[in-house]
């Protein structure tokens, strides 16, 4: 465990009682939150954080020598020292902050074009990524003149793993650690370490992972880890992208400014150390410090207790929706964390979507950002219910019998 005072149990009436939003009412009905995969709800402490820098040390960071600027610069580097600790990198500095994973991927996808890509060339994805992990990568290819590649999908949702096609012209693996739509955890380490052995660049989307997974940057051995904080119980407008500190050496700016410099003429700019390199510009300040605070949150549960306890969430929902007449599961590995995506046969996820809101239900309909994966499967979208870790059985429950209800009207 990362902190000493972990909380010996997992009480999820002790965790409810912090988010002040589960007390709101939507047409009239306490809410169910299961969007989290989109963005998860804050803890009391992260809200306080984010407003008490406002209150307290507004001010930028590394660029004054009064208090106030002293105090907020010292607040942001302990957030990044907490991520660092947290995601068990070697360096703070090898911790960039950005506005969200979607920034992060177009960073990496900026940087390593302009480092590693040239005509011919290869990317290599996979058929599960989101949009921000497919499209930042086209961009590039187009640039430099090389052809994205991507991994098949299985029935079950997950990686084709016998017919992944590297070849001596891939530079570049970016895959997700956790697919926002199917729920299925990856088998990156694994991807990663073939991917090594041929020299290639290894980039993880870990948007969905960070809040529910143990991640290990070190361990995975990847080169590059993107993820946000909004879904990991921090607020929106922040992100992270960790890289191993040689090649952030190596890899240029993507974007120009104030704070990423060490001298500019007009003939030539030189570059700040990292990571300022990266960070052109006032950061989300407030949101970095939250953010931080988010992290150290989580790091007052047991994330093994925690993850087991969204597991039981997982198995019951799967078990209860399959109770439903014409319900398929889309996305049935054997690995996953709390995200189930349904079809209905007669029934469009944006009706069922609907009439769970009417009854204070949150769930998100859609293709969520993952088109090509819609194809794969034959639909135009699922509605998706994705847990976190105050959601409950009776919460579950709820939805089934709202879903039934909705089925009723619908057919
Ligand atoms: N990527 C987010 C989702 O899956 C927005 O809903």
């Amino acid at each position: 465990m990362k902190t000493a005072a972990v909380k010996p149990a997992f009480d999820v009436a002790e965790i409810r009682a912090q988010f002040p939003i589960l007390k709101e009412l939507v047409h009239g009905k306490p809410l169910v939150y299961f969007d989290n995969a989109a963005t998860s709800q804050k803890p009391r402490r992260v809200i306080k954080a984010e407003s008490a820098y406002y209150a307290t040390i507004n001010a930028n960071v590394h660029r004054g020598v009064h208090t106030l600027s002293t105090k907020a610069t010292e607040a942001q580097e302990a957030a990044r020292e907490t991520i660092r600790r947290h995601i068990y990198a070697r360096h703070a500095h090898e911790v960039i902050f950005t506005s969200g994973t979607t920034a992060s991927m177009n960073l990496a996808a900026f940087s390593l074009g302009q480092l590693l890509l040239k005509k011919g060339d290869e990317v290599l994805i996979s058929g599960m990524e989101h949009h921000a992990n497919i499209v930042p990568w086209q961009l590039a290819c187009e640039r430099h003149g090389a052809k994205l590649k991507v991994i098949p999908i299985t029935d079950s949702g997950e990686w084709d793993l016998t017919h992944v096609p590297f070849s001596d012209k891939t530079r570049v693996l970016a895959v997700s650690h956790v697919s926002n739509t199917l729920g299925t955890i990856n088998p990156v380490k694994q991807l990663i370490a073939e991917a090594k052995k041929r020299g290639i660049t290894t980039v993880v989307d870990g948007a969905q992972a960070i809040a529910h997974l143990d991640v290990d940057v070190q361990d995975l051995g990847c080169d590059l880890y993107a993820f946000s904080g909004h879904k990991a119980y921090g607020p929106t407008g922040t992100g992270v992208l960790y890289g191993r500190e040689e090649l952030l050496e190596r890899m240029p700016p993507w974007q120009g400014g104030g704070e990423m410099i060490d001298t500019v003429t007009f003939e030539k700019t030189t570059y700040a150390k990292l990571p300022f390199k990266f960070e052109a510009g006032t950061p989300h300040i407030a949101g970095i410090i939250g953010l931080g605070e988010a992290i150290r949150w989580m790091e007052d549960y047991d994330k093994a207790a925690m993850a087991a306890y969204e597991h039981t969430l997982l198995e019951h929902a799967t078990k209860v929706l399959l109770t439903i007449d014409g319900l398929r599961i889309i996305g049935t590995a054997k690995e996953k964390v709390g995200v189930i995506s349904f079809v209905i046969d007669g029934v469009h996820h944006y009706d069922l979507g609907t009439l769970l809101d009417q009854q204070g239900i949150a769930v998100r309909t859609g293709h969520h950002c993952t088109q090509p994966l819609m194809e794969r499967f034959g639909v135009s979208g699922t509605t998706r219910a994705s847990f976190a870790c105050f959601n409950t059985l009776e919460e579950i429950d709820s939805m089934v019998a709202a879903t039934k209800k909705a089925v009723k009207m619908l057919r």
